[in-house]
């Protein structure tokens, strides 16, 4: 099986008259595979995806489907997430290069280190991290239930938040509290333009400005909401602007217009001038054929080492619960 993967995807030429999306649909049936898909995924993956949906709703996806195989058209420590939860079931990402910038911004090693030096305080990790970090943790956290598992701890009780600074900022601010926070960050959210962001606005000044916890402080300061991906897109569906600057990764557009043929949507550029939009480059690498021969060949498969799985998934199945008895 080996040999199958170069580069970390499957290494077979795709016949190119072939009509990918049928024959993707037909090895789906065949094999009883589904494919979860986030919304920084390009359009053509979204639209044969069986289920679309921010970490938290993957997660929850991943926890709960029949399917025998689980075809993760996302990141890594998204799939790996999936087969902690679902440890019978094969589960494939189509290309194992398709990392996180935020997950390796924090490091196993160094954040033992940092965790030993606050010996009264429980950790709450950002689900964008790796299984060594989640087997760390005392529970896993999502954008969208953060703040909800930040406050189901004591207002006494000391907390580290890890891996994103940008959202640990953030959840202080808006919880009261002062929790120390591993200086982790997103390549993608750190790098849009307050400059370019103020300048759109002037030239739009109808539009609202929305924008992903994981943005720097700068940028959150001048949104009119905050919130995950599944919050932006579900807050441009139920508030009456027509249009809007999105800061946060450009995959989200797809469901935003289609959900809202009426409305434009601008994307938040970047500080580098010659590009208008803003894309993740790990989300990026999983295309239609990565995924036709994913599924075709099985490959590649994900696997969780049985020395850290019981640790790692501990704390996600305590943000399941929690989210789950909160209803979320
Ligand atoms: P959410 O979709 O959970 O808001 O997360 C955004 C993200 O950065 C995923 O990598
Ligand atoms: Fe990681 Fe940022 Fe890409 Fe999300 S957008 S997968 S946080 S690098």
């Amino acid at each position: 099986m080996n040999d199958l993967i170069l580069n970390g995807y499957v290494n077979k030429p795709v016949d190119k008259s072939l009509d990918l999306v049928a024959e993707i649909e037909k090895l789906k049936k065949e094999k009883d595979a589904i494919i979860l898909a986030h919304y920084y995924q390009l359009p053509e993956i979204q639209d044969i995806a069986d289920f679309i949906g921010d970490s938290l709703a993957l997660s929850q996806q991943a926890a709960k489907t029949k399917a025998q195989i689980i075809v993760f058209a996302g990141v890594h420590f998204m799939a790996e997430t999936a087969k902690l939860l679902s440890p019978d079931k094969k589960v494939l990402l189509p290309d194992l290069m398709a990392g996180c910038s935020l997950a390796d911004s924090c490091p196993a090693d160094d954040f033992f280190a940092f965790k030993a030096k606050y010996p009264e305080h429980k950790v709450v990790s950002y689900i964008n991290c790796t299984n060594e970090i989640k087997a760390l943790s005392d529970v896993i956290c999502t954008s969208s239930n953060a703040v909800q598992i930040v406050n189901s701890f004591p207002k006494d009780q000391p907390l580290i938040f890890a891996p994103d600074k940008n959202l640990g900022d953030y959840i202080n601010k808006i919880s009261g509290r002062n929790m120390v926070v591993w200086p982790g960050a997103c390549h993608v959210h750190k790098r849009f333009s307050v400059s370019r962001i103020v300048q759109l606005k002037k030239d739009h000044p109808e539009a609202k400005i929305i924008a992903h916890p994981e943005c720097e402080k700068d940028v959150l300061i001048l949104a009119d909401h905050i919130g995950s991906t599944s919050s932006l897109l579900q807050f441009t569906k139920t508030d009456d602007s027509k249009t809007y600057i999105i800061a946060t990764e450009t995959g989200i557009l797809h469901q935003m217009t289609k959900a809202n043929l009426q409305k434009t949507f601008i994307p938040a550029p970047p500080d580098d001038a010659t590009c208008a939009c803003n894309d993740c480059s790990f989300m990026k690498l999983i295309s239609l054929e990565k995924i036709y021969n994913s599924l075709k060949y099985e490959a590649p498969e994900i696997h969780v080492d049985a020395s850290i799985r019981e640790k790692a998934l501990a704390p996600v199945q305590r943000m399941l619960d929690i989210s789950a008895k909160l209803g979320l």
